[in-house]
């Protein structure tokens, strides 16, 4: 497998998919020191400062219909909260579907991006962002953001969390691709995932509703109870969190 390390870049995700197009094989991985325009979830801008983080994506080309390639944003979160759990004495959580969490606070986030045509995938672009050795965060999200080295006040050999959160993903993906489904990986992600059996607010449709997360399906999403004691089915493109 080959990795393609990049000292400034756009965004990791971008180069990642331009790659793809231009016919970049399965299993590459753009690693950038510094991301001038890294790309968070709902058109957010990810904070990615020189030396300081993890920026890498990962192109994959899985035999997969499109519906199931955000399980594959699962699956990287998984391999994040493992490889940090192997160094830290905090423990890090998933917050579903894929934010990484210690002491309330996220440390990492994960964009999928994908390409296909009618049900096949062209590709998929899996990017892994973690706050690493940041320690300084602007004041708009001090409060919410952080980094392994401000939470265990050391910092970090960001190569070795690579080669782990790489090896991790690997091993997950074989697994999901074996199954097409997180039906293995349920239990490993519902140990480390912070909502379970904890109460917690979905914004639905713009409605909120307020209940209990008791787990994950085998498809990735979060299952969700009422207060009512009705049972929900929550997708995470229609709900936030
Ligand atoms: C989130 O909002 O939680 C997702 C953050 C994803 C950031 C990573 S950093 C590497 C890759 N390249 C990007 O532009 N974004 C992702």
């Amino acid at each position: 497998k080959e990795i393609i390390v990049y000292n400034q870049v756009d965004s990791t995700n971008k180069q990642a998919k331009k790659l793809a197009i231009d016919g970049e094989k399965h299993g590459t991985v753009i690693l950038a020191e510094e991301q001038l325009e890294g790309k968070g979830r709902r058109g957010r801008l990810w904070k990615s400062p020189p030396n300081k983080g993890i920026w890498l994506s990962i192109i994959l080309r899985p035999d997969l219909h499109p519906s199931k390639a955000s399980m594959l944003t699962l699956i990287a979160g998984l391999a994040v909260v493992h490889t940090i759990n192997r160094y830290t004495k905090n423990q890090a959580f998933i917050k579903w579907p894929n934010d990484i969490i210690i002491n309330e606070k996220k440390v990492s986030g994960t964009l999928t991006e994908m390409s296909s045509e009618l049900d096949v995938i062209n590709y998929v672009v899996v990017g892994i962002g973690v706050n690493v050795n940041t320690t300084d965060f602007d004041d708009e999200i001090k409060e919410i953001a952080t980094s392994l080295a401000n939470e265990e006040g050391k910092s970090f050999e960001r190569a070795l969390l690579v080669k782990g959160i790489l090896e991790s993903f690997e091993k997950f993906y074989d697994q999901f691709m074996v199954d097409k489904d997180l039906s293995h990986l349920i239990n490993e992600y519902e140990d480390n995932c912070i909502n379970v059996d904890k109460t917690v607010r979905v914004i639905l449709d713009g409605q909120e509703k307020i209940g209990k997360a008791i787990g994950i399906t085998k498809m990735g999403e979060l299952r969700f109870v009422q207060a009512s004691g009705e049972e929900m089915i929550l997708n995470s493109g229609e709900v936030s969190v």
